[in-house]
């Protein structure tokens, strides 16, 4: 059992490594229905749940959840940014969904039980936290209440094809984001055992390839590999030193080795879900 909760913990500020002006479109183009229904449905998302979709972004996974829990379920999205909180009530508020704006870093109250908790693609910025977060959600579970939680492995980090400068500069940036963003591309692999502390039951755990990326590039891998490079990348300068042009010229070295079809990229998505006791 961990010994911290977030009560204990020191207040921190909401911060998002990826926080930029188009956020919400990026989020909206790389979510969809097919991939999150046979996710939820194998976590044992049922019609009539009520749901809380922790770190819902523009809102389009909780309009996806609110479908399969049908007309009897609940949908509560919960996301620290203001904006996307205002995107997602505008475009999918309707009844038996709420959006509501909180840091989960700070706890989960009066929001009543869940009986089921989707948390994807959100460990992944919350490293020091993952613990006592997950702590605080599996309070916020029915008895028997589902946690689903879904993240990337070796996130940015398995390609080849591409140059050792490269390479090497793409794992400092990573460095410099788990040292000073609290990213964590590692957090897939940290799901299982999340779950096992706490003691949760029935837990089960899939793997498979998230990207798969060989041959021609599509539109929209490009889109939102490019513009993680371009968010994330400029806020380590010291990753570039081996470029004499500093981030300029990696970002074009990267763009020309990732619109080749030579290269080979692959992430790991894994997921995990339990009961509570
Ligand atoms: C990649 S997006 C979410 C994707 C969505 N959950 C899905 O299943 O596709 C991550 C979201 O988590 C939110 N987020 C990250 N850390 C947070 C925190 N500590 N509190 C609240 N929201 C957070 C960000 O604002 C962002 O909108």
């Amino acid at each position: 059992m961990y010994k911290t909760n977030l009560h204990d913990l020191p207040q921190a500020r909401f911060q998002y490594v990826m926080e930029h002006d188009e956020e919400h479109i990026r989020l909206e183009m790389k979510t969809d229905f097919r991939t999150l229904k046979k996710q939820a449905l194998w976590a044992g998302l049922k019609p009539g749940m009520r749901v809380a979709d922790i770190g819902c972004g523009s809102g389009k996974t909780s309009s996806f959840l609110r479908r399969l829990a049908g007309p009897a379920g609940e949908v509560v999205g919960l996301d620290g940014s203001e904006k996307r909180i205002a995107f997602a009530r505008e475009k999918y508020g309707q009844k038996g969904m709420d959006f509501i704006q909180h840091d989960l870093k700070q706890p989960l109250n009066g929001l009543g039980l869940f009986d089921f908790i989707w948390v994807r693609f959100f460990l992944e910025y919350n490293k020091s936290r993952a613990e006592a977060i997950i702590e605080s959600l599996r309070r916020a579970l029915k008895p028997s209440g589902i946690l689903c939680l879904i993240d990337l492995d070796n996130n940015c980090l398995s390609h080849f094809g591409m140059s050792e400068r490269l390479d090497a500069a793409i794992h400092r940036v990573v460095q410099y984001l788990m040292d000073h963003h609290d990213f964590d591309p590692f957090a897939g692999r940290k799901l299982y055992s999340l779950l096992y502390d706490l003691q949760f039951k029935d837990i089960e755990v899939h793997m498979e390839p998230h990207h798969l990326i060989y041959g021609d590039l599509k539109e929209a891998e490009r889109y939102t590999w490019l513009k993680k490079l371009e968010v994330a990348a400029p806020k380590s300068d010291s990753a570039f030193a081996d470029f004499p042009g500093g981030y300029q010229e990696f970002s074009r070295e990267f763009t020309d080795f990732f619109s080749s079809s030579r290269r080979f990229t692959y992430t790991p998505i894994i997921s995990c879900r339990g009961r509570r006791p």
